[in-house]
């Protein structure tokens, strides 16, 4: 059986409810698998992390090009000072955002091309999660979520609707190996029931491969 920790990332458009869920998520893998289970994110998950996450977030002007880079810089820091380590003690490892954001966003929704932006991130040389967890969600739904929550004051919430269809678009055409949680309709609780069910499904199937 394989035992080991997991790398198990959350994903969804801004809006759809990640931050919500992810600690009670990892209380119950802690509690099923046994293990240590850490959240982090992305971008900014790391000691130090904050000054680019704040710098990536608050500015307006770079291009599309350059906001790749600056996510993927992120990344490295994260994988090379949380992500790796945790899984190399034996952790489970729960990541708000991770190289299918990079898709959604700066490809799906800043135009950069796909198989580009692709070859780049496998040039990179990350970890691979082992499940991927998708809460998909209406954009008109989420907006009215984010407007009702805070004041919009990132670069990618301000861009608002177009940026959030794109990003929805992209995630929903390409999750065919992701866990797919449908939100419109369901309350918090109902979502966490129906994750922890499909989770502990792929993770028994995970074990057995
Ligand atoms: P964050 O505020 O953590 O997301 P959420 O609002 O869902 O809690 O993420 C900030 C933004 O960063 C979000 O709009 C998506 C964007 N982003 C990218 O464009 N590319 C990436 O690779 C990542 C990790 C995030």
């Amino acid at each position: 059986m394989n035992d080991k920790a997991l790398f198990i990332t959350l994903e969804g458009i801004d809006g759809s409810g990640k931050s919500t869920q992810v600690k009670n998520i990892a209380q119950w893998l802690e509690n099923f698998t046994g293990r240590r289970t850490l959240c982090t994110f992305e971008p900014g998950g790391w000691d130090g992390g904050r000054t680019l996450r704040e710098f990536i977030l608050g500015s307006k002007d770079y291009n599309a090009l350059s906001e790749l880079l600056l996510f993927l810089a992120d990344r490295s820091e994260h994988a090379a000072k949380v992500i790796i380590p945790a899984l190399n003690s034996g952790n489970n490892i729960i990541c708000e955002r991770y190289n299918d954001s990079t898709l959604a966003y700066q490809s799906g929704g800043h135009k950069l091309n796909i198989e580009h932006v692709k070859s780049i991130i496998r040039a990179c040389n990350f970890p691979e999660p082992d499940i991927k967890i998708l809460l998909d969600i209406t954009p008109e739904l989420a907006l009215e979520r984010i407007n009702s929550r805070k004041n919009i004051n990132d670069k990618f919430e301000s861009e608002g609707l177009a940026l959030i269809k794109h990003a929805a678009n992209f995630y929903r055409e390409s999750c065919e190996n992701f866990i797919v949680i449908n939100c419109d309709k369901l309350s918090e609780h109902e979502v966490f029931n129906q994750i922890i069910s499909r989770l502990e499904a792929e993770i028994k199937q995970c074990r057995s491969r």
